[in-house]
């Protein structure tokens, strides 16, 4: 039989291991992976890139595009450029904008529409795709969070465990879609598990709609 369409929403806070666990469910079951995490960055960038010049473009104009694992902000690669420290800062708070929101969550349905996905960030189960066919909430505990990040960044962990906290409660408490698990979002709480163990869960819950469809 053909099988539907599948989106697999992942949602959750920094530092849950969702980008590591959504690409290798993807690249696991063939789908593609979005990393919409990513697109506010792009936009974080510019706002910076913008201050440093005498222009201002608006997220409208912005191209925003994926090649591969690549990330290309107006046709130039900025892959690495939006982790820095300060673009993450920088992400948050351009997170909150309802326009950019707005903008970037059309987007994100539109490249959605065909196929099968894994769709990774704050609101995907809530907003982006309330009709994904399966939801996952990620959660660690905030020690374990920053650890994994100090071991991204090489920072300390008491200025990584400063960070997710800041980013946490903005991202929990904005006007325009806080962070939440959606009703019908799967939890799942990583502390103490192997990334391998959590692609596992997942792939078996993917499996289980499959099979229910
Ligand atoms: O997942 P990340 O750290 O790359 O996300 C960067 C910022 O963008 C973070 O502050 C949360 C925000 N974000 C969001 O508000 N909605 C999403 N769907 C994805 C990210």
């Amino acid at each position: 039989s053909i099988l539907a369409p599948m989106l697999v929403a992942i949602d959750g806070p920094v530092g849950a291991g969702k980008s590591t666990v959504a690409r290798a469910v993807a690249q696991r079951l063939g789908f593609t992976y979005l990393d919409t995490g990513a697109m506010y960055r792009c936009v974080a960038l510019a706002a910076i890139e913008d201050e440093a010049a005498d222009h201002v473009r608006d997220v409208a104009v912005l191209h925003i595009d994926f090649e591969g694992d690549r990330v290309l902000l107006d046709h130039s690669e900025v892959t690495e450029a939006i982790r820095a420290p300060e673009v993450s800062r920088r992400s948050s708070q351009v997170a909150a904008d309802p326009h950019v929101r707005e903008a970037l969550v059309d987007r994100q349905r539109k490249l959605t529409e065909r196929g099968d996905w894994v769709a990774e960030g704050r609101d995907i189960g809530t907003v982006v795709r309330p009709d994904a066919e399966l939801k996952v909430f990620l959660t660690a505990s905030d020690e374990e969070r920053a650890a994994r990040r100090a071991a991204q960044t090489g920072r300390g962990l008491e200025q990584e465990l400063a960070d997710l906290r800041e980013r946490d409660l903005r991202d929990r408490t904005r006007e325009a879609s806080p962070l939440r698990r959606a009703e019908d979002a799967v939890e799942l709480d990583t502390t103490g598990l192997a990334f391998e163990q959590v692609v596992e869960r997942i792939a078996a819950l993917v499996a289980e709609v499959r099979q229910a469809a």
